[in-house]
Parts: structure tokens; C-alpha cells; sequence
């Protein structure tokens, strides 16, 4: 979208001439202390990386350019008939820093639409993989494969000056987000229904179309994969799939690796794909509880189990969150609005009353409330998508949008390779005077 490269092409030299500025003059300035158990835990709160599409806040959650999810869910454009914002409008916000029109919306649907040919190789990759293999394990090397093709990366081979390089990286990230839709809706098709393949409807905007090559046409599931696709898109810069997507890239990785890398990373149990193992616990507690309708006390004695057991209890507690997350909130709203009689909402929602204070007593667990991933599975259940190892690749391609958006800016903006300093444990000992 010519619209889109000028504003970038415009806006990137001075804001890239005022981070120059702003190191030159106060580069020396502390601007964050770190601690030894930062260090030891994962890096949490250490201020170090420079993201612009979005920001958590403990208590609040994600705010996207600023706005919060229920703000976006009334200012976005919608399909015709809609309810829920389409994913188009919020990439356009986390890239451009505006939000979308009506028309701007449409003319990105249509520009996804049209790069959404997907080379004949990468389905020939995917077919090398036994079916039933994990999708994650199949969409990150499919996503890996098409570097081959890498606009960005064939332009640099020949040479390609610096301050091109992010227009390269734009036409990458637009062509794999065009792409992965039709590339995920193959893996499920393959995995699940026996190879019977969809073929794309463009006439559709990208969430609606995704959802009509897995195979499901109901008005509610379009609204839900919009619903669905907007809110996993990102969340600020240093979690494992955008930290990843960003470091990767920062080697001047093409976008292709950079996001396979980051896809590997949503792909750990403790980041996206606890999604699959929300739904994998919850099934695993009424198969052993015997019943489909468990009481609270029944769930309480679970929960107990899997924490006696040295388990975590998936889609509860978050690095950064502080209280229940919005995009909990935001599926639960849709449940109660389309599904509230689903006897597996209802399992959910007493999970939520139930773990909580389960969780709050133990002293070392630092958030107790549900994140995203506990209630996303319920949803696409309802609607028949009951094949829950593919949970994680939905994510995936919803999370392309954060990410990808942030590395044009990566790239417009010049970010330099990362390359933070360790240290082995002797160190660590003599600096803070345990020897
Ligand atoms: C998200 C998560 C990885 C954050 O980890 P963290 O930043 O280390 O969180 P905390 O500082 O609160 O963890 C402190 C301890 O409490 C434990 N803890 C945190 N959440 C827990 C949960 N839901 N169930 C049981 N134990 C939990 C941790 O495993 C850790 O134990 P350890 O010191 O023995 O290793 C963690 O809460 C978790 O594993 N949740 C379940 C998986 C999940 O839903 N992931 C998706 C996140 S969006």
C-alpha cells in the first residue's frame, strides 16, 4: 500500500535523526538499575529494549499505540455486519501510529489479499511432515522456507543501502502476512480433515477468509477470528515471541527467519502453547473427576493435585500482568454475549472463581489471575474447532501482526544487532560480595 510506505517514508529519517540526537546528548544517562535476581529471573522489568506498538502495564494490561482493548473494540473499523474490530485496523494502528479509516482497512484486506499466493514448495515442505505432526513444528518451517524468496534478503545479496532496508522488510512482512492464513488453514486441513483443502475466498477480509480455509463459514466464527486475531496480535516487546522476533532480526536476519524463530518461541508451554494445555488440563479434570459439570470443590481438589504434583496450572499467571488480563476479559464478554449456556464455559468460568485464592496463598506465585490462554480454547471448541494442538498456530499468525509491524520500524529506524553482556556464576559472586 503506496499510503503506508510514504507515511514510513516520511516519518522514519527525523524520528531516526532524534533517537541519533537523544544518544548523542544524554546516551550516558542511567535510565535503569538491574538486579542480581533480575538477572536470575528471567530479565523481568530490566528497561532495554525500544518497542513503539505496544505497552503493558501490570495492573491495566496491554494498551496498543495507547489504546486500550474495549477503547479498540469501539473505534476500529469493522466488516459489514460486524461486531468485533478486524485485525487489518489494528495493524495499521500498531504500524502507522493511527487509527485506521473504513477505506484504509479495506484497501489492506485487499492488499494481504493479493499477496496471499503461497509457493508451491512450502506445501511441499509441509507435506514432508507425517500428519498429526505438531502444527507449530510445521508453520515455523514452513515460515523458515520461504527466506528463499525473501525480497529483503535477495536486495541485500545485490546490496541494498541502509536507509532502504526497512521498505524491503515492509513488502516481507506484508507478503507473510498475506501468506500464513492460507499456509495455517493447509496444516489444519492436512492434519485434521484429511487433506480436503479450501480454497481462499478474497472477497473476504484476512480473519474471516482464515476461518473459511479451516472450513467454518458461521457468522459467529468470523466474528470470533477477528475477535480472536486482534488481540493476540502483541504484547509489548520483551515477551519470548517478540523479544525473539526482534533479536532474530536484528542480525539483519530476513523477516521470514526472524519470525520462524519468534513462532519457536510462542511454540513453549509456558508462553502460547498453553493454550493447547488449558484445554488438555481442563479435559484431563473431567475425565478424572468423571463428570462434565465438576463443582467448585471438585475443581479446588484438582488444582491442588496438579500444584502437588509440581505442575503449573495453564492460562493462570503472567511475567508481567498484575491482575486479570483484558484479553480474558474480552473472550469472556464474547462468551457470555454468543455461548453463555456452553456447559465448558461454565467449567471455565468456575475455574476462574476457583484458582485465583488457591493460587494468591502460595507466597511465591506472583500473579494469580488468568492470562490470555485460559479462556481462548472454550471458544473455538464451541464452534467445532476441537482440535486443540492447533491452538498455538492461530496465535502465531495473529502475533505475525505485532511483531512484524515492530521490525519495519527495526528496520526504518536502523535498531542496532543486540548483544547484551553475560557472565558466568563467579562473577556474579564476587560483584555482589558472596566471596
Ligand atoms: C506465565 C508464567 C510462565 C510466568 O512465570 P514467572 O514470571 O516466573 O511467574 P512468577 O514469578 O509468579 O513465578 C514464581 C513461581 O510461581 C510458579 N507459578 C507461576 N504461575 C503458576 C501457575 N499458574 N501454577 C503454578 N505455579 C505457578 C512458577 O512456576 C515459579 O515457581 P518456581 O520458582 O518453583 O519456578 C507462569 O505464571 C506460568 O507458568 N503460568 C502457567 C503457564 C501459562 O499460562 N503461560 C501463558 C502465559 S501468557
Amino acid at each position: 500500500m503506496e499510503k503506508i510506505k510514504k507515511i514510513i517514508r516520511e516519518e522514519a529519517p527525523p524520528l531516526s535523526a532524534e533517537i541519533k540526537k537523544l544518544a548523542k546528548e544524554y546516551g550516558d544517562k542511567v535510565i535503569c538499575d538491574v538486579t542480581l535476581n533480575q538477572v536470575l529471573t528471567g530479565m523481568k522489568g530490566v528497561i532495554s529494549l525500544l518497542t513503539a506498538t505496544s505497552k503493558l502495564d501490570p495492573e491495566e494490561g496491554i494498551r496498543f499505540r495507547g489504546y486500550s482493548i474495549p477503547e479498540l473494540q469501539k473505534l476500529l473499523p469493522k466488516a459489514e455486519g460486524g461486531t468485533e474490530p478486524l485485525p487489518e485496523g489494528l495493524f495499521f494502528l500498531m504500524l502507522l501510529n493511527r487509527l485506521p479509516t473504513d477505506d484504509d482497512v479495506k484497501e489492506l484486506s485487499k492488499d494481504w489479499a493479493s499477496r496471499a499466493d503461497v509457493p508451491d514448495y512450502v506445501f511441499k515442505i509441509i507435506e514432508s511432515f507425517p500428519v498429526g505432526s505438531h502444527p507449530m513444528a510445521q508453520l515455523t518451517s514452513a515460515v523458515a522456507s520461504m527466506s528463499i524468496d525473501s525480497k529483503f534478503r535477495l536486495a541485500h545479496r545485490e546490496g541494498l543501502i541502509k536507509k532502504d532496508y526497512w521498505d524491503l522488510t515492509y513488502e516481507d512482512v506484508m507478503d507473510l502476512i498475506g501468506r500464513l492464513p492460507r499456509i495455517a488453514a493447509y496444516i489444519y486441513r492436512r492434519n485434521y480433515h484429511d487433506s480436503k483443502f479450501i480454497d481462499p475466498d478474497p472477497s473476504l477480509d484476512w480473519a474471516a477468509n482464515f476461518a473459511h480455509m479451516m472450513g467454518y463459514d458461521h457468522d459467529e466464527v468470523r466474528k470470533l477470528f477477528r475477535l480472536y486475531l486482534t488481540i493476540h496480535t502483541d504484547h509489548e516487546g520483551g515477551n519470548v515471541s517478540a523479544h525473539t522476533t526482534h533479536l532474530v532480526g536484528s542480525s539483519l536476519s530476513n523477516p521470514y527467519y526472524a519470525f520462524a524463530a519468534g513462532l519457536a518461541g510462542l511454540a513453549g508451554p509456558l508462553h502460547g502453547l498453553a493454550n493447547q494445555e488449558v484445554i488438555r488440563w481442563i479435559f484431563h479434570m473431567l475425565d478424572e473427576i468423571g463428570t462434565q459439570t465438576p463443582t467448585k470443590d471438585q475443581i479446588s481438589e484438582f488444582v491442588h493435585k496438579t500444584l502437588s504434583e509440581g505442575q503449573v496450572v495453564p492460562g493462570y499467571g503472567h511475567a508481567v500482568l498484575r491482575k486479570t488480563d483484558p484479553r480474558y476479559m474480552a473472550q469472556r464478554e464474547f462468551a457470555l454475549k454468543y455461548l453463555p449456556d456452553d456447559p465448558l464455559f461454565q467449567v471455565v468460568s468456575h475455574v476462574y472463581e476457583v484458582v485465583p485464592p488457591i493460587l494468591s496463598s502460595i507466597a511465591k506465585i506472583k500473579n494469580p489471575w488468568p492470562n490470555v490462554d485460559a479462556h481462548s480454547g472454550v471458544l473455538l471448541l464451541h464452534y467445532g474447532i476441537k482440535e486443540y494442538d492447533f491452538y498455538t498456530a492461530l496465535f502465531g499468525v495473529s502475533r505475525a501482526l505485532g511483531v512484524l509491524a515492530q521490525l519495519v520500524w527495526d528496520r526504518a529506524l536502523r535498531l542496532a544487532i543486540e548483544r547484551p553482556k553475560s557472565q558466568d556464576l563467579a562473577w556474579f559472586k564476587q560483584k555482589v560480595g558472596a566471596v
